[in-house]
């Protein structure tokens, strides 16, 4: 046994110079405090999958129905209905594919038979109280259908009606566009492409009972090319009668406007009870208007840096339904530079616009400019109604108005964002955001919007704002980012259910499901918990633990503003120490002269830094180590390249977050010679079989400690290491080997290491999935980090 120590101590030593990412840590402001693997997400049950049919894919179209307890989805050839408790438990299908003959005849203008000519739900909307309405691509040729739901959950009806309409002005017919659409009051808005070339864009009022409604055909000063992504009703009084849908899109920038090709983001508005032009602007809005949205940061030389590719939005309800705060994202345009953002807009700024001038040019050759002569009365764009107009319908409007209605849809002025910038910028990273929704946390000293945004790569990144100073000055701090899909996809479709807690994700390659918390995963301490600043979390007195504002206040610690461990967890120091949280790991290692070791040590945190001390003797100075040659300090831990005697002492890992420090990790390394390795091993041999207990490790002060599988174990318990872990394996199998043939000695020597398994494997097993053992021992960080 003793050669086998000899053997471990220094082949480890060796193998573990082979140690990855020695780079010199970074200041991490912007990185997640935790990131968590697809892996790691499903280990720790907090991710349910549905992987996908294998002759479906797209699951693009979401419709939530928390009174029901499902989430329904439109896919490829299928519309799924699950269970928002598990998605991945008892779901119902229905399978709705295109007929032979439609699929032939896509076939037959080109399209690719596998990839395009197949029915792909685009519209999954509430239509009344059993039936929803269902729109698909149907291989080019769009159709629509009623779905029957049932009334009560119970019911568990899930069937689609026989009769199949037309869906042209509802769904696209290619698969790759995109529908925006609201189903309300039994009339479908979509903004779509309604022809099979993708070039007729237009937004479009369907069903219902009145004439179907369309914006002004072949004119680019309407619509650009664009790209929908949502659509909204937002009261603008009392009176439903001034009721107006808005639309999100993005389009090419008008003839004009901009030097070159360009993309805007845009949001359109229109009236509920719109009905079309007399004369003119027959079936088509009177009341559309659109503005431009803009979502830049200020760069060097004076020049902006434009986000214009909106591609979600997400609104907030607020106490006043009339005003929703609108959450935005964007990616840059730039093939060159990959950015994201998230701009928040108030409803007062936006009607603040489309109440501003409208853009106007003489001419192709002119310039836009503020409209300044006499608007028309009633103003284009007012609702008719009793508050504002005193006309009954938009059939009465004088054509004065309906002409200047037609030629001035645009208005000249942009809508900015709150602040006039993004809350959240990314540039520095190789993903670019997809999706947002947003969730209103009750927190201990106050409400906070937590924003989970999706990215191209299967990614979910949970981002707070924390107020700074005033509400004007916010701070953006990265929770989370968690891996939610098995391959780099693009998340396309979110919702999330306060009921559930839990979030629900579409990409091309299935569905996914996790809860919008995961308090246990912070640590086992209260200061780690107040660390954290997740809104979701307090620290209950035992356990990093869901936070209801409800529930009996003076346990609690959480404070999201200031993350402050020191005031809110001081008094439970104590607590802590008696329920032994508190106690410090107190390792000993043991090296070999002129052989590397390597003392792990990563915080959970990925915000933390982590820096070295040593102390020659408990009584010593504390001195910082500083990186030189033989000290290579790594994200998982120090690397000792050639351990000499004077190496031996005391090492403390400190993790230092937001101001603050705390003690992770107390090793004391002994560095033994060579010559007395040889000794030991020597002595080991001799004494292996008379005595149970190898007394290795006597030398020096060391008195409790005694050279153990677990020293061994210390020294090899790193992540990266999987060579390690494969030779250990063998070394251990050999033991076992050993153990058989000295059952006795065996049993001594557990008798010794009380708290360990029996099966010493799993036991390293288990330290290197709960590697972070750590302290609660605060400090005041030194001013120097
Ligand atoms: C796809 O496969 C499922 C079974 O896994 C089947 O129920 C469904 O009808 C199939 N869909 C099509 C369009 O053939
Ligand atoms: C969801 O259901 C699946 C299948 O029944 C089960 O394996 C899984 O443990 C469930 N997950 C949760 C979080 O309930
Ligand atoms: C809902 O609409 C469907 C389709 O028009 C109809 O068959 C059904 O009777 C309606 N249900 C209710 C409760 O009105
Ligand atoms: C360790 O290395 C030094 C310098 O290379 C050498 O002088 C010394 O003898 C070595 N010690 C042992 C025990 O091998």
């Amino acid at each position: 046994m003793g050669t086998l120590w000899g053997t471990i101590l220094l082949l480890c030593g060796v193998v573990l110079l082979r140690t990855e990412g020695y780079g010199a840590q970074q200041i991490k402001n912007n990185v997640p405090r935790l990131k968590l693997s697809y892996k790691d997400m499903l280990e720790s049950n907090n991710l349910v999958t549905f992987e996908g049919l294998a002759n479906s894919s797209s699951y693009h179209t979401f419709l939530l129905d928390e009174e029901k307890g499902r989430l329904m989805v439109g896919a490829k050839d299928h519309i799924f209905s699950f269970n928002l408790l598990n998605i991945s438990k008892d779901y119902a299908q229905i399978t709705w594919p295109a007929s032979p003959s439609r699929r032939d005849e896509c076939k037959w203008a080109g399209k690719d038979l596998s990839r395009e000519c197949s029915n792909f739900i685009k519209v999954l909307q509430p239509f009344n109280q059993t039936h929803l309405y269902v729109c698909g691509t149907g291989a080019f040729h769009p159709v629509c259908a009623y779905l029957e739901v049932g009334r009560r959950p119970e019911d568990s009806v899930f069937r689609l009606e026989p009769h199949i309409e037309n869906g042209r002005g509802k769904s696209p017919y290619d698969p790759k566009l995109l529908t925006a659409s609201l189903l309300i009051d039994n009339e479908l808005y979509s903004g779509t492409s309604a022809d099979f070339m993708g070039r007729d864009f237009a937004i479009f009022r369907t069903l219902g009972k009145h004439h179907p409604i369309r914006t002004e055909q072949h004119d680019s000063r309407w619509l650009n090319d664009p790209r929908f992504v949502s659509v909204h009703l937002i009261p603008e009084s009392d009176n439903p009668e001034d009721d107006k849908i808005y639309l999100f899109f993005r389009e090419n920038a008008m003839d004009g406007e901009h030097a070159g090709k360009a993309t805007h983001a845009r949001i359109g508005q229109l009236c509920k009870n719109d009905l079309g032009g007399h004369r003119s602007l027959v079936n088509k809005w009177t009341t559309f208007l659109k503005a431009r949205l803009v979502c830049s940061v200020p760069g060097l030389n004076g020049i902006d840096t434009h986000f214009d590719e909106l591609q979600d939005v997400f609104l907030m309800s607020t106490k006043d339904p009339k005003n929703p705060i609108i959450y935005a994202v964007f990616t840059t345009s730039s093939n060159i530079f990959k950015g994201s953002a998230v701009c928040l807009y108030n409803m007062a700024d936006i009607r603040r616009v489309f109440l501003g001038p409208y853009a106007h040019r003489d001419g192709p050759n002119y310039q836009w400019v503020p409209f300044q002569g006499r608007v028309p009365y009633p103003r284009p764009g007012t609702c008719p109604s009793k508050t504002f107009g005193g006309f009954g319908t938009t059939k009465d409007l004088p054509d004065e108005v309906i002409t200047f209605a037609r030629s001035h849809p645009a208005m000249f002025n942009p809508v900015y964002p709150i602040n006039h910038r993004p809350i959240i910028v990314k540039t520095d990273v190789d993903y670019q955001f997809t999706q947002i929704v947003v969730d209103k946390v009750e927190a201990e000293d106050g409400q906070y919007d937590v924003m989970f945004i999706g990215t191209d790569m299967g990614t979910v990144l949970k981002v707070v704002s924390i107020p700074r100073g005033s509400w004007h000055d916010l701070e953006e701090v990265l929770l989370e980012e968690m891996t939610v899909f098995r391959e780099p996809t693009a998340i396309t479709a979110m919702e999330l259910s306060t009921k559930q807690q839990q979030l629900y994700l579409g990409s091309a390659i299935g569905v996914s499901q996790m809860p919008l918390h995961r308090c246990e995963v912070y640590g086992k301490a209260c200061a780690e918990c107040c660390l954290a600043r997740d809104p979701y979390c307090a620290w209950d007195g035992t356990e990093c633990s869901r936070y209801f504002p409800m529930a009996k206040r003076r346990t609690r610690r959480q404070d999201i503003r200031n993350g402050d461990p020191l005031t809110q967890c001081s008094d439970l120091q104590h607590h802590d120490e008696l329920s032994g949280q508190a106690t410090l790991l107190d390792k000993i290692v043991y090296g070999v002269e002129n052989s590397s070791t390597f003392l792990e040590c990563s915080p959970k945190s990925q915000r933390a830094l982590t820096y070295w001390q040593y102390q020659r003797s408990t009584d010593d100075r504390k001195q910082e180590i500083s990186a030189e040659e033989r000290f290579i300090r790594t994200d998982q831990g120090l690397l000792i390249r050639t351990l000499s005697k004077k190496d031996s002492g005391i090492y403390l890992c400190q993790a230092v977050e937001h101001g603050f420090m705390q003690t992770l990790l107390k090793v004391t390394l002994e560095v033994i010679d060579t010559e007395r390795l040889e000794d030991l091993l020597h002595r080991d041999e001799e004494t292996a079989a008379n005595s149970p207990v190898q007394d290795l490790s006597s030398p020096r002060e060391t008195p409790n400690h005694k050279l153990w599988y677990r020293d061994f174990l210390s020294l090899v318990n790193h992540p990266t290491l999987s060579s390690v872990d494969e030779f250990c394996e063998q070394v251990w199998k050999r033991e076992r080997k050993h153990r058989r043939q000295k059952a006795h000695l065996v049993q001594q020597v557990q008798i010794h290491q009380q708290q360990q398994q029996p099966q010493k494997w799993k036991h390293l097993q288990e330290r290197q999935k709960g590697r972070n053992r750590r302290t609660h021992e605060l400090e005041r960080a030194p001013r120097s980090v």
